[in-house]
């Protein structure tokens, strides 16, 4: 066998013995990451390991913290960024609300987003702000469903302050062009904000040179963690321009280790990303993020990038081959782990007018094929735990259900 052989072996090897912790893929297929996380038994784990110590009382903060800190380190690691531009936050909603109230805007100033493109949690913050006088430039996508990059970037103007969009669309999936977008934010001094969720833990990101200048996420999805808990990176180049609405003891500045005094009422931001955090931590959260991070890192988020896109990419091929078209096309840049089927908008959550999506929505169930519909296309995911026997399982069902029609 030559190195690279060896190489690739160990790596399948690796991926096999990190699929057999999931408990969930011995009972279906699992293709439905872009929905929400399974556990692996490590991170099971873990939250009981903190649910012990809550119910013996054998807690003490030390312990917690050590879990937050470890997190917050591990996830920088995997975006390969100093764990000081990590905040650790509730969810996407929770970091681009933070970054809505922090940015310094004057009546007039606007945001540029694609509303018709985005999840309504990228969209409903950035409504808020009219309130404030801002104006919102909402962005059509293109036929397909795709971010309109240049017409996105057409919109900036001397006063637009900031542009949010999500590194991989929840439907169709397409993955964004960061670096177009985020080469136009620079010039004109924009922040770009970039919802995290769908690519983080399955795509690489190296947010020390891609030009984002802040990221959020959950954890509920291809991090492999629970609901409720998240993270914010914020770029060390415009920490000092963004002030928290909200503000508690974690965001400032501690003087002395004592938790519970004051001192005199003047106080300083923590100099770094955790002036975004806000009192006591989703506990149950930073341990299952400490031991699944543990697990990707492992992995290597590079590995698992090029694990998932080849699996993606014979997921729609095969589709294909039975007459059933990709909404983005394997190849080109807007190739995902998400595999989508079906006219775009015909139909929403979980119900499509196109009529091959339900009965092959239908078939796939009856065959323990986990998916979802949404926008009316019918949508799946690949993640690292997803092997070849999944990818046939799926391809075969569609087939089924297409020559049933
Ligand atoms: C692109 C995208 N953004 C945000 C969310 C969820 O937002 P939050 O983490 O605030 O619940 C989802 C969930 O499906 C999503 O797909």
């Amino acid at each position: 066998m030559t190195n690279q052989a060896i190489s690739s072996y160990r790596e399948q090897d690796s991926f096999e013995r990190f699929r057999e912790g999931f408990p969930a893929l011995r009972e279906q297929t699992y293709l439905s990451i872009c929905e929400k996380s399974i556990l692996h038994d490590d991170v099971r784990k873990s939250v009981d390991s903190y649910l012990d110590r809550m119910a013996l009382a054998t807690a003490d903060r030390a312990g917690h913290e050590e879990k937050v800190f470890g997190c917050r380190e591990k996830f920088a690691r995997l975006m390969n960024v100093d764990a000081a531009t990590i905040a650790a936050i509730r969810n996407v909603s929770d970091g681009i609300n933070s970054v809505a109230w922090a940015m310094p805007m004057a009546e007039g100033d606007n945001v540029v987003v694609s509303a018709d493109a985005e999840h309504p949690n990228n969209v409903y913050p950035w409504l808020r702000l009219r309130r404030r006088g801002n104006e919102v430039r909402s962005i059509t996508p293109r036929p397909d469903g795709s971010l309109d990059i240049e017409a996105m970037i057409d919109a900036i103007d001397d006063h637009t302050k900031i542009l949010s969009c999500a590194t991989v669309t929840f439907a169709p999936g397409h993955r964004t062009d960061i670096a177009r977008l985020g080469e136009a934010c620079r010039k004109r001094d924009v922040f770009l904000l970039a919802d995290g969720v769908q690519s983080a833990g399955i795509l690489a990101h190296d947010l020390s040179s891609d030009p984002i200048d802040g990221l959020a996420t959950s954890t509920s999805k291809g991090l492999l963690g629970i609901y409720g808990f998240g993270f914010l990176y914020i770029s060390p180049k415009w920490i000092d321009r963004l002030e928290p609405a909200y503000l508690s003891r974690p965001a400032v500045l501690m003087q002395s280790d004592d938790h519970s005094t004051m001192g005199n009422y003047d106080y300083e931001l923590q100099p770094d990303s955790r002036r975004f955090e806000l009192g006591s931590h989703n506990l149950a959260g930073a341990y299952a993020m400490d031991a699944s991070l543990k697990l990707l890192l492992d992995l290597g988020i590079g590995a698992i990038e090029e694990r998932v896109l080849p699996l993606a990419r014979a997921l729609k091929e095969g589709a294909a081959a039975h007459g059933l078209a990709p909404a983005v096309p394997s190849e080109g840049p807007g190739h995902s782990h998400i595999v989508t089927f079906g006219a775009i908008d015909a139909g929403g959550h979980g119900f499509s007018s196109d009529p091959m999506i339900g009965p092959i929505s239908e078939h796939l169930a009856k065959a323990k094929v986990a998916h979802t519909i949404r926008r009316g296309q019918l949508r799946l995911a690949v993640h690292a735990f997803n092997n070849e026997d999944d990818i046939e399982h799926a391809v075969a069902c569609v087939g089924e259900a297409i020559n049933s029609l």
